[in-house]
């Protein structure tokens, strides 16, 4: 890690933004694993606060109700993923039910505010140095990142990429690229957060590059 970029005083970080299917995760954990950083998939923290609404019979619109079963739990990130309690939930909160409602559970603005507490106390307990997925990592959860990247691609490739899924697996290439649509809309029309690119960030379309082309460019930005 000798040679990144070092933003005084401030948690190094490599902020990866972008819708699904982008190829985010694949990237991003190859950047960390280059860089020798810590990696944390912030959608798996708000997967986790819809799964845990879900399995307490709550309503997913109603943020009180919400916020208040979230502070009865702990939500954190290990080895294996996600975990509720210190237990690992990552292949639960991938299920389409989960799918359907985290944009309705991540667009309630006082949840968020936690999420992305839970997401600052996460980066500072890894030494203040990590790689970060997610839709607002750049704008709003650590607007002082390092390097900031957002990766776009074209829909017919987000949704061929998504079909690899498991949570994807009964749909069909339709029916995922509808989905994907729908939650660019809810994700992007949002008032709290919504998802767009930071004003200062390299935005990068992974439709025709390869996977090993994007994380060298990003390395890249990250060492230069
Ligand atoms: O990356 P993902 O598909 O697991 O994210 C699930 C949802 O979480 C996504 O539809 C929007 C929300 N999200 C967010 O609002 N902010 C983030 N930083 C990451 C995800």
């Amino acid at each position: 890690m000798a040679d990144l970029l070092w933003n005084a005083g401030v948690a190094v970080v490599v902020a990866i933004d972008g819708p699904s299917g982008v190829g985010k995760s694949t990237v991003a954990r190859a950047v960390a694993q280059r860089l020798d950083l810590a990696y944390l998939d912030t959608g798996s923290t708000y997967r986790a606060a819809t799964l845990i609404a879900l399995s307490n019979g709550i309503d997913v619109c109603d943020e009180d109700a919400i916020l208040t079963e979230l502070a009865t739990h702990t939500i954190d990130y290990g080895a294996a993923g996600v975990e509720i309690d210190g237990v690992s939930v990552a292949p639960q909160v991938r299920t389409p039910e989960v799918t359907a409602n985290v944009s309705a559970v991540s667009a309630h603005p006082r949840v968020r505010e936690r999420i992305v507490a839970i997401q600052r106390d996460w980066v500072h307990r890894h030494g203040d140095a990590a790689v970060l997925e997610g839709r607002d990592i750049g704008t709003v959860v650590f607007p002082d990142a390092a390097v900031k990247v957002y990766l776009t691609a074209r829909p017919e490739i987000r949704a061929l990429r998504r079909a690899g899924d498991s949570e994807a697996a009964d749909s069909s290439i339709d029916e995922i690229a509808e989905n994907l649509a729908a939650r660019d809309r809810a994700d992007s029309t949002r008032e709290a957060s919504p998802l767009r690119p930071a004003d200062d960030a390299e935005i990068i379309d992974t439709s025709d590059i390869g996977i090993e082309e994007v994380v060298s460019k990003i390395v890249d930005l990250a060492t230069r």
